[in-house]
């Protein structure tokens, strides 16, 4: 995809951090950007904001967990701007928790933002992108699509499951010569809102014992290993950074976006494992990661 003046990019999870910063880079691009979340104060300052910078954008109220939601967001773009050239299936949630442990309610919010959602933006957007024989899109996963890391299994599946679908989708986007082009996004380490994810939350899926606590690695939310990984989100890149990668790699068609080189290693790692034919070694934790250091038991 060439040019994108004047096309329509449609944006999930658009209200903050990289959501936010691919669709006001997209505006700076004069594209006319639908921007969608289900948190509603943010979305619409957000498009505020756009349109004060000189951007074209609407807001929609969007759970992208929801069938009939994500197909009504469809419809919105289409009443407001025309198909969408451009699906950035970005809205995502925190879900932590070890395999074992993590409630079922845990396990149905993390699967429903961050993989159903996925799948129904493709259900609903794809259609009409490969009737027409053009259209990109970009799909969140994470390095976490990647890497294991004890103590996050339904963000570690969901995260999976994007990279899967997004494969496969390339896949089947190039034999069929469709024309539309898929980026799988994998952000490293991206200053976001994402560590207070349960902000969003819905009622009917909170834990037994309430809300609980707004911090992903700990119950205690004013722990230090809590405070010590949010110093680090705090110095991480920008997602304004992000929402650039991901303009150039709609340019260039390219599948893989990995925003930063952090984990290199341990990915290369995984996968000589794997050949050697190996069990997962049992290494640092993605909290030990950030960290720099191992936590004390
Ligand atoms: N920040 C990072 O370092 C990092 C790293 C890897 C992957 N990611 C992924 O990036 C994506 C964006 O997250 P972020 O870091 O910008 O966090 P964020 O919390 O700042 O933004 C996530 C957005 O998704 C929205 N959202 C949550 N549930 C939703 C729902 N049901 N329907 C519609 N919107 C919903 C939130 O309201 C929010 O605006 C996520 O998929 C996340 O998993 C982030």
């Amino acid at each position: 995809m060439k040019d994108l003046a004047g096309q329509v990019a449609v944006v999930t999870g658009g209200a903050s951090g990289i959501g936010r910063g691919m669709a006001e880079r997209f505006a700076a691009e004069s594209m006319r950007v639908v921007v969608a979340d289900v948190e509603e104060p943010p979305l619409h300052e957000t498009v505020q904001a756009i349109r004060a910078d000189g951007g074209e954008a609407i807001a929609v109220a969007c759970d992208v967990a929801s069938w009939s939601s994500v197909d009504a967001l469809r419809d919105a773009c289409t009443e407001a701007y025309g198909p969408a050239d451009v699906l950035c299936n970005n809205a995502g949630v925190a879900g932590r928790g070890g395999v074992a442990e993590a409630s079922l309610k845990t396990w149905e919010w993390c699967l429903g933002v961050n993989l159903w959602g996925v799948i129904h933006g493709c259900r609903a957007f794809l259609p009409d992108m490969i009737e027409r024989g053009s259209g990109h899109v970009v799909n969140t996963a994470s390095v976490l699509g990647h890497l294991c890391s004890p103590g996050v299994g339904p963000y570690n599946v969901s995260k999976y499951g994007v990279v899967a679908l997004s494969e496969t989708l390339h896949l089947e986007m190039q034999a069929s010569g469709t024309g539309v082009g898929v980026t799988c996004l994998c952000p490293g380490l991206v200053s976001t809102n994402i560590l207070d994810s349960e902000r969003n939350r819905p009622e009917r899926l909170l834990d037994d014992a309430g809300r609980g606590s707004l911090n992903v690695f700990s119950d205690d939310d004013e722990s230090e290993t809590l405070a010590a990984v949010r110093e680090v989100y705090k110095h991480a890149m920008d997602p304004s950074v992000v929402g650039g990668m991901v303009l150039e790699a709609i340019v260039a068609g390219q599948f893989w976006l990995f925003t930063d080189g952090h984990f290199e290693g341990f990915i290369a790692e995984r996968h000589r494992g794997i050949e050697a034919g190996g069990a997962p070694r049992s290494g640092r934790s993605i909290v030990e990661t950030l960290l720099g250091r191992p936590l004390e038991q």
